[in-house]
């Protein structure tokens, strides 16, 4: 692994330590870097072995952050926005650094599992239409679910009167309550695949990505790390 500046390290670990600030911090003699006390910002460490401490506090290594989000309804799938609330600033200090952002996107008044990381590679796969990584929601109908969604949603469906979708699973769950798993993620694509069938989406919850499911602890607006094993799960189905 690439050996790293210390002031970058410290501010790269920590939400709300600017380099500015690091960079005060070690010259005022409050970091150690493997037991002895470093006072040159620009000394050289390297991040998975050795190990810092700040005012008596280590400062663990994570070369990327994976945070699950229960998303509200109300808030925007995005890092800044002019209007609404961010899913990014949703989060909790402890959990804040640069570069995260989304990975998928929710309507917003959809709620349910977002994964935010700052692992472009892990999004990009996640994303990418080839690998077709389902996702998993509870939907919530204004009217009964007509008795052919099912089969027809098995064998694709065109919305809009061109977009032809992936086979999609639904399963019922109650006369106007199913779940139903995508390999895809087109524009409101639920709500314009019931939209067709003359039906309307009255409450959407993402409860899985991949094999990870939505942590039914976590309230609305909460979030947390994502485990190893559920990291493991997030690309595979
Ligand atoms: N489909 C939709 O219509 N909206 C979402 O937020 C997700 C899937």
């Amino acid at each position: 692994m690439e050996a790293q500046r210390l002031d970058k390290y410290i501010s790269s670990q920590l939400a709300g330590v600017s380099r500015k600030d690091a960079r005060e911090l070690i010259r005022r003699g409050e970091v150690s870097v493997n037991g002895r006390t470093v006072r040159e910002p620009e000394h050289k460490l390297c991040p998975s072995a050795d190990s810092v401490v700040l005012g008596g506090k280590a400062v663990g290594y994570k070369q990327y952050l994976y945070i699950m989000l229960n998303k509200p309804a109300g808030v925007v799938c995005a890092t800044r926005d002019r209007l609404s609330e961010t899913v990014t600033e949703l989060l909790p200090e402890e959990l804040r650094r640069e570069g995260l952002f989304p990975a998928g996107r929710l309507d917003k008044d959809s709620v349910g599992f977002v994964l935010i990381t700052d692992d472009g590679a892990l999004a990009h796969r996640l994303l990418s239409p080839k690998n077709h990584v389902p996702k998993t929601y509870f939907v919530r109908l204004r009217d009964p679910i007509d008795e052919k969604a099912a089969e027809d949603f098995l064998s694709g469906v065109t919305i809009d009167g061109g977009e032809k979708c992936l086979p999609a699973e639904l399963r019922a769950l109650s006369e106007r309550e199913c779940e139903l798993t995508l390999r895809e993620g087109k524009y409101h694509q639920i709500k314009r695949m019931f939209a067709c069938r003359g039906n309307e989406v009255v409450y959407l919850k993402r409860i899985s990505i991949g094999g990870a499911a939505l942590d039914p602890s976590l309230s609305e607006g909460q979030a947390r790390e994502l485990t190893e094993d559920e990291l493991l799960r997030l690309t595979k189905a």
